[in-house]
């Protein structure tokens, strides 16, 4: 079984994927985090990351960046965002997203374009997505928690700029896919979405 979890910035959908992972037992490829490595790895090179030539000459990097912290940061969201806007890149990704959704034993993806680009083949389709307000205080409180100082106001803007840029792109833009359902996790707390995704992800199975 392959499935297939989209949806803009802070939704919920990693915790979702993750959490659908554990519960089918499948395994989980979180794809933002690959964009994420690339723009990194540009900043470490002093590249440009809105210079395509720059951008896929970092594409290769090293596995072990993966395991950066950094990778998780805001900056890096930012920074993968603009990255992912190349046509290169993203082909440059493409075979190790598509062999791991392919592997035998099943997989779950978490993205952007996994139902539209990556697997549309895949056997189940979420698009989790939350209002702006919801998703800036999800950010906002995770944030404070970690004892970082920051401005509800620069996180909503930040994530906006984000959606508009992922959602404009020419290529392989975040979307909708054909089939997929839609799950808005604006009203919903953490275990009440993961129930509901498994709930979707149940259904689908069933009648697939
Ligand atoms: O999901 P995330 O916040 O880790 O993703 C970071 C950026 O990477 C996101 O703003 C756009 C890009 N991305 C993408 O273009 N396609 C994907 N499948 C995953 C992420």
């Amino acid at each position: 079984m392959i499935v297939a979890v989209d949806g803009p910035t802070a939704s919920g959908k990693g915790t979702i994927a993750r959490a659908l992972s554990a519960h089918f037992g499948l395994p989980h490829l979180d794809t933002g985090l690959l964009y994420r490595a690339v723009g990194r790895q540009c900043l470490l090179d002093g590249g440009d990351p809105d210079d395509p030539v720059a951008a896929l000459a970092a594409c290769a990097f090293s596995e072990g960046l993966l395991l950066d912290p950094e990778l998780r940061s805001e900056a890096t969201g930012g920074l993968a965002s603009r990255v992912s806007v190349h046509p290169a890149v993203r082909q440059a990704l493409f075979e190790r997203q598509r062999s791991f959704a392919t592997q035998q034993r099943g997989a779950v993806l978490d993205g952007r374009d996994i139902g539209t680009i990556i697997a549309p083949d895949a056997d189940v389709k979420l698009f989790v997505t939350a209002s702006v307000e919801a998703r800036a205080q999800r950010r906002f409180d995770e944030m404070r928690a970690q004892g970082r100082p920051v401005l509800l106001e620069a996180i909503a803007a930040d994530l906006a700029a984000r959606d508009e840029r992922d959602a404009t792109r020419r290529d392989a833009p975040l979307a909708v896919a054909d089939g997929a359902v839609v799950l808005d996790t604006s009203q919903l707390g953490r275990d009440e979405a993961v129930a509901e995704a498994i709930r979707i992800v149940e259904a689908a199975r069933h009648t697939a």
